[in-house]
């Protein structure tokens, strides 16, 4: 087996790809609540976005087929972590890792990434899969008017949070970026990032509830 190979199926290895697979994935996730955001400056703002989005082409399509591979990675990735530490923790000469450094996000973390994944399946139904010769803006609020989906998409907001409010610090962790002294700062940054990500989709999800329809 290659020393390519090796690096990438062991615990290491399969720990810096979920790193950097996740790095990535929080950038899209920015990038895509800064690029929403243009709702909060009206509809004309944001079909405006979407129409600039799309002019570019097959430049959109080669960035989602690179998004697709990555989120595959990253899942892919995750349960094979997730049932190594499963087989780890049912052996008995397993060192039993100590409890006092996890928190509800990262004791999390399999349950917050399904949840996110039926959430994404949905969402791509919503407003992907569906006729693309009308604004984005009508798309979006075709669902977000709707009590239900916003229950269901403000939820989801909030297990997205709770995933990357883990996901950055575990990042950084992962990559060797810790020290005792700026640790605290890690964790903030960390706090700071999932609160404005999951803060704007939020926002937009009671902007359209509370619009009744009539978008600026
Ligand atoms: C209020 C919250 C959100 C709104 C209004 C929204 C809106 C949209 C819209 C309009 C598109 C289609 C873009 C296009 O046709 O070019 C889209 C695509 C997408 N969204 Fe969201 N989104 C939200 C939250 C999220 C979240 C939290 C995630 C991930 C956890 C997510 C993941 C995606 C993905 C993967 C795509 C497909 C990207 C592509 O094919 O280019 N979205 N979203």
């Amino acid at each position: 087996m290659s020393w390519f190979k090796q690096t990438c199926l062991s615990s290491v290895g399969k720990k810096y790809i979920m790193a950097v697979t996740g790095f990535m994935l929080g950038g899209f996730l920015l990038v895509h609540a800064a690029g929403n955001s243009s709702i909060f400056f009206g509809r004309h703002a944001f079909d405006s976005y979407a129409e600039h989005l799309h002019s570019l082409g097959f430049l959109v399509t080669i960035a989602e087929i690179g998004l697709l591979s990555i989120f595959l990675l990253h899942i892919i990735t995750g349960i094979s972590l997730y049932l190594h530490n499963l087989s780890a923790r049912n052996n008995r000469y397993a060192v039993q890792k100590s409890a006092g450094g996890r928190t509800w996000g990262s004791r999390t973390m399999p349950y917050t990434g399904l949840a996110i994944l039926a959430f994404i399946l949905l969402h791509l139904i919503n407003v992907r899969f569906v006729n693309q010769h009308q604004p984005v803006a009508d798309i979006v609020n075709a669902v977000l008017t709707k009590p239900v989906y916003s229950l269901v998409y403000g939820t989801a907001m909030l297990v997205v949070g709770l995933h990357i409010s883990h996901g950055f610090w575990s990042v950084f962790q992962s990559l060797g970026i810790n020290h005792p002294k700026y640790n605290s700062l890690l964790r903030a940054i960390s706090w700071i990032g999932c609160i404005v990500i999951a803060g704007i989709f939020l926002f937009i999800v009671l902007l359209l509830l509370f619009s009744n329809g009539q978008l600026a």
